[in-house]
Formats: structure tokens, C-alpha cells, sequence
């Protein structure tokens, strides 16, 4: 059966759409609320962006959430802002199961609060069997921490020739 997308759209469709999400804070500031109420925004149309990926086709949905930079942000800020990211995951666990949709995360997982883990490994196991879009959200994701991630890993690969 054709896509949404195929049926109105002949043009070919990326199978990877990545996201920068920026400027919540801005976009708050120009209407004279706080932050958080533009990460809210920012986390309602996360739902938005998911459910048209699903829509159209898309295989994989790849979200730049959280850096590691953002850590150094006002406490209170980082703390609302793993609030907002605990209760979206509780709140889309059944819509991703019934939508197909499997929960990937990259980045240093280790470093959130552990509630907010504990969600994470609950909607990554419990949607692992989903096939029709993968959801890739990188929290606590640097260029810098990867390539020590990745160097780390390599030396873990390297036998000694005998
Ligand atoms: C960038 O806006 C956005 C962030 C640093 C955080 C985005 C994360 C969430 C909304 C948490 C929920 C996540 C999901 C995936 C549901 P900014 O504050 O840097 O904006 P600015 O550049 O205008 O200051």
C-alpha cells in the first residue's frame, strides 16, 4: 500500500530527516514568557514532527534534544527541561507502540537523572519490536564526547597480533 507521501507527493522522500532543536528560549523571549514554556512548545512539536515522519514515510527521525553543553544552563532550567523529556516519553509510550515507532538514544545516557533513564530503557525496550519509523534521541550529545567515545571503543577493539 502507497505512503501518504507517495499518494500526494511524487517527489522522492528522505529516509533520514535529523533536527537541531533550537530556539525555544527565543522564541519564549519574543513573547514574554519564561524558557520552559518554549521547551514545552519545543516538546509539543517534537510530537507533531514524529507523528508526520510516521505520516509520510520517513524511516528515521533522528532528534539533537540535548547537548552536553546544555548542562551548564541554570539548574532549574535543566531540571524542567528532564521533566518535559520524562513526561513526554510517559506520555507517547502507547501512541509509539500503536504507531509502530522504535526509541533509539545516543549520547551519554549515564548522565540523567535517573528517573529520567529509567523512562528511556522502559519506552527503548517496550518499542524495540517497532518497525515502521526509529526515533533517535541524542541527549547529552557532543562532537567532543563522541570522538572520545568512539577512540575509547576503537582501542577496545584492537587485538594484540600474536
Ligand atoms: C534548544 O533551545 C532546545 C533545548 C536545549 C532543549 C530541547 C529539549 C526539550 C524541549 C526537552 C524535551 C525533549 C523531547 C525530545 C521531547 P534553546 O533553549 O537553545 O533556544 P535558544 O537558542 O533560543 O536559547
Amino acid at each position: 500500500m502507497k505512503t501518504m507521501h507517495e499518494t500526494c507527493y511524487p517527489a522522492p522522500l528522505p529516509k533520514h530527516v535529523a533536527i537541531i532543536m533550537d530556539g525555544n528560549g527565543r522564541w519564549a523571549q519574543q513573547r514574554h514568557r519564561p524558557r520552559l514554556f518554549g521547551h514545552k512548545a519545543g516538546a509539543d512539536s517534537v510530537r507533531e514532527a514524529v507523528e508526520t515522519a510516521r505520516e509520510i514515510g520517513v524511516r528515521h527521525l533522528t532528534l539533537y534534544a540535548f547537548s552536553t553543553e546544555n548542562w551548564r544552563r541554570p539548574g532549574l532550567e535543566v531540571k524542567g527541561l528532564m521533566t518535559l523529556l520524562k513526561t513526554y516519553l510517559k506520555s507517547e509510550l502507547d501512541t509509539m507502540k500503536k504507531n509502530g515507532i522504535r526509541l533509539q538514544c545516543f549520547g551519554q545516557k549515564e548522565r540523567l537523572p535517573d528517573d529520567v533513564r529509567k523512562m528511556l530503557d522502559k519506552v527503548i525496550a517496550e518499542t524495540e519490536h517497532c518497525s515502521k519509523l526509529r526515533l533517535n534521541l541524542c541527549l547529552s550529545y557532543g562532537s567532543r564526547t563522541e570522538m572520545i567515545e568512539l577512540s575509547r571503543r576503537s582501542v577496545g577493539n584492537v587485538h594484540p597480533v600474536s
